[in-house]
């Protein structure tokens, strides 16, 4: 793993002329932030050695380099999902490429659906925990103590630091930033209304189909994260009324430049 792991990063390496600090996973419809990088290079993730993709026909799968806010970025256009069949370990193989990059930050970003009641349909929410509920890690097996230790600690994954940053970014900008806790389930069916009663019991604000893989392994090998959620509905049985993927990405699309400017401002004050 950790020769596949080197051999992509030098791949990657090779291809720019600046390292990157900041890391950025695109979630569901939120791809166009991608088009803030200056300058970009693209990578294509096909090209990427070692890189587990299967890409779906007209899927976009790749990675965006470049500059945003005077920081030099990497961003994945195209994330991996276990719904998709990809295990934990390939969905967080990008998040160790970005490792050995020289990553030291990751905004991770997602579409959710909103379980708690105050929040609305465009609303944005700063991850402050997760709850991982897949049933699964993706560091199951053997441990490499060159990428992070065997039993790593969790209480400060998404990292106070940011937070107060995306805080600032909040109030600058004037974009409502609510604070929860999102729940990951592996999906790729929507919940049930009992399902979200449950989750909501369990102290969840928002749940999606990411983004705790990605998280994990950036506790495990030691990178800061962000992350913002999307509420691009509310969760089954909040309000009674069918959930879908369209309905997904129209609001995703409405939001799109909001989420830009938040994101921006976040980036701008990223030291
Ligand atoms: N549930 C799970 N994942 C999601 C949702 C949801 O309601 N909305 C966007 N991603």
């Amino acid at each position: 793993m950790y020769e596949k792991i080197t051999g992509a990063a030098e791949y990657i390496k090779s291809k720019l002329e600046k390292t990157p600090e900041i890391g950025i996973i695109l979630g569901s419809g939120l791809q166009p932030l991608a088009e803030e990088i200056k300058e970009p290079v693209i990578i294509n993730y096909k090209d990427v050695p070692n890189m587990p993709f299967a890409s779906a026909p007209g899927h976009i799968a790749r990675f965006v380099c470049g500059e945003i806010e005077g920081k030099q970025v990497i961003c994945m256009q195209g994330r991996l999902h276990g719904y998709e069949g990809h295990q934990p370990e390939d969905i967080v193989f990008p998040v160790r490429v970005m490792k050995f990059l020289g990553v030291k930050t990751l905004i991770l970003t997602n579409a959710a659906g909103g379980i708690n009641t105050d929040y609305s349909v465009g609303d944005f929410m700063m991850i402050t925990d997760h709850i991982n509920f897949t049933g699964k890690s993706p560091l199951t097996g053997k441990n490499d103590d060159r990428i992070g230790p065997r039993f790593h600690d969790m209480t400060f994954t998404y990292t106070p630091a940011l937070q107060e940053i995306a805080r600032k970014a909040s109030h600058k900008t004037d974009i409502k930033l609510h604070e929860g806790v999102y729940i990951g389930v592996n999906g790729p069916q929507f919940e049930t209304p009992a399902e979200i009663r449950a989750f909501r019991t369990l102290g969840a604000d928002a749940v999606g189909m990411s983004t705790v893989f990605e998280a994990i392994e950036a506790a495990h090998c030691s990178i800061n994260v962000l992350g913002i959620s999307m509420i691009t509905n509310m969760a089954a049985g909040i309000i009674m009324k069918e959930l879908s993927g369209s309905e997904v990405n129209e609001t995703a699309d409405n939001r799109s430049q909001t989420f830009r400017k938040l994101v921006k401002a976040i980036i701008a004050e990223i030291s």
